[in-house]
């Protein structure tokens, strides 16, 4: 059994409470490695070393260009410890291994690079006034970050927190979700290897409720929080938050609509649906869960998307040959399960899916799902899609819409007026055409409604992790 610690104040260190938790592989069943139950205290000891090296210019105080120097140093040791990493995640979640080593790692060290080098080039403006006096702007760190994360991308969504963070010039205290504790471990002991100093990126491991993930969010010395999670904890994170007045960053839970006009390009409007919903299991908030087609197409889509679904390749996730492995956890998979096991009795058609041995829910397609059944309206976070034909642009809209959550949506058509019309029609964070999960991150990303609140990428990352400060100054009196 390995053994990870949190990282305070740059040594790798235990609880004072002596408590531990264990994370289990669940492909396995087997718990694979032991890290330290943190709780009040030990967030606590996180935000006050993370306070100490803020104040003290330890590290903002070293300048742009020297963090950056450091940064990417960072992204170069994360590529480096590409299979350590890589197998962390794939052993705590059991996503299959050519998706943490090939996607999740090198995401990771690019959202490192973009953010380090995005800090350097977007310092400031300069804003010229008619008066003779002239205005620029300062993007100051905010102080201490708190990042919350989710289990279902660990280290890619924790670099997406902590690279803008850093990069401004910040400090941080991450709690990663107690499924997939391990990467964030390894990412900040590479960071001290990196050479940032101590106490600028902390890692405390615990729980949400009443344990670390709570402490941290309520606790007074904490000038942002930034969460990815499920709707419900956003709300009580939001809550705590109110009582400091700390401004926080919600990205929240999803059910990404998918709809293939008739005008698709049917085999690339199949390719992108199987991996927008079965990538990862299905456990992605972008998933593209409701899938709307064309009753035009739909017998012929239908036919071919299913025979995609069925030759996935569902097993070890630690075999290269694996597309779909096992969900993340035994209460994830109970979750999921309660979806799976309730089909017929909404009403629901079975098109292809089955349950496997272990923590398995293969490929599942459904179809004759009414619009408020439980499997069309909620997040399943698994690998079950739902497909509903459709007449007309205007019903589509409305049906895509017709949801609490506004995270993403991808729509299908090779006409130009079409695509551009309906992406402004929707109402979302992000609309992806012909394609799916493709980021550019000086984009905004984050969602409407339930999905959450603010958006981060570029300069919306800068809003939210500096404080914005006008200066104003006299060039000429006599000027006008
Ligand atoms: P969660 O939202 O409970 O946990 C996410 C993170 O928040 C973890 O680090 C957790 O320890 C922390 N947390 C939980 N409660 C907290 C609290 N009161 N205060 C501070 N931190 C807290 O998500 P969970 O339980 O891991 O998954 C439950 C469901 O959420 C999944 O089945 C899935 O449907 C959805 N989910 C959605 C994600 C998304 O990206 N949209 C990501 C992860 C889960
Ligand atoms: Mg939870």
């Amino acid at each position: 059994m390995e053994t990870f610690g949190h990282i305070i104040d740059g040594e790798e260190v235990l609880s004072r409470s002596g408590e531990t938790f264990d994370s289990v592989d669940p492909y396995t069943g087997q718990a694979w490695a032991r890290f330290p139950l943190g709780g009040a205290a030990e967030a606590a000891l996180a935000v006050a070393a993370a306070r100490r090296a803020f104040n003290d210019g330890r590290w903002s105080g070293l300048g742009r260009g020297r963090r950056r120097s450091i940064l990417h140093r960072f992204a170069d040791l994360i590529l480096e410890h590409a299979d350590e990493l890589a197998l962390a995640d794939t052993r705590d979640m059991g996503k299959p291994i050519t998706q943490s080593r090939g996607n999740d790692v090198p995401r990771t060290a690019d959202n490192i690079r973009f953010f380090a080098d995005h800090a350097l080039i977007a310092a400031a403006e300069t804003l010229p006034m008619d008066s003779g006096h002239h205005a620029y702007t300062r993007y100051e760190p905010a102080g201490v970050v708190a990042a919350i994360a989710p289990w279902n991308f660990p280290m890619m969504l924790e670099s997406w927190k902590v690279a803008p963070a850093l990069a401004w010039g910040n400090t941080v205290v991450l709690k990663p979700a107690e499924d997939t504790p391990a990467s964030a471990t390894i990412l900040a002991r590479l960071a001290l290897e990196a050479g940032i100093p101590p106490g600028v990126f902390n890692v405390v491991h615990g729980f949400g409720p009443d344990s670390a993930g709570a402490a941290l969010t309520a606790h007074p010395d904490v000038d942002r929080i930034t969460f990815t999670g499920e709707s419900a904890t956003g709300r009580i994170i939001s809550a705590a938050a109110a009582k400091n007045l700390t401004p926080v960053s919600l990205e929240l839970g999803g059910k990404g609509a998918n709809v293939v006009f008739a005008d698709a390009d049917i085999d690339n409007a199949v390719s992108w649906s199987i991996r927008a919903i079965f990538t990862n299991a299905g456990q992605v908030c972008l998933a593209g869960s409701r899938l709307y087609v064309h009753r035009s197409i739909q017998d012929e889509f239908v036919a071919r998307f299913v025979k995609a679904a069925q030759a996935m390749v569902v097993g070890d996730p630690q075999d290269e040959r694996t597309q779909v492995g096992p969900l993340s956890s035994k209460t994830h998979y109970d979750k999921v399960r309660t979806y799976f096991d309730s089909i017929e009795s909404v009403g629901g058609t079975l098109l292809t899916g089955a349950v496997g041995d272990g923590l398995f829910i293969h490929p599942t397609v459904v179809t004759d799902i009414p619009a408020d059944a439980p499997h069309q309206c909620e997040e399943i976070f698994g690998p079950i899609v739902t497909v509903t034909p459709f007449d007309t642009e205007d019903e589509v809209v409305g049906l895509v819409n017709d949801s609490p959550f506004g995270l993403n949506a991808m729509l299908f058509s090779e006409n130009l007026s079409r695509a551009h019309r309906v992406a402004a029609r929707l109402n979302v964070g992000t609309v992806w055409v012909n394609c799916f999960f493709i980021r550019d991150l000086r984009a905004p990303f984050g969602g409407v409604g339930a999905s959450g609140v603010g958006r981060e990428g570029g300069s919306f990352s800068r809003e939210f992790f500096t404080e914005p400060k006008a200066v104003v100054m006299q060039i000429d009196q006599t000027a006008d």
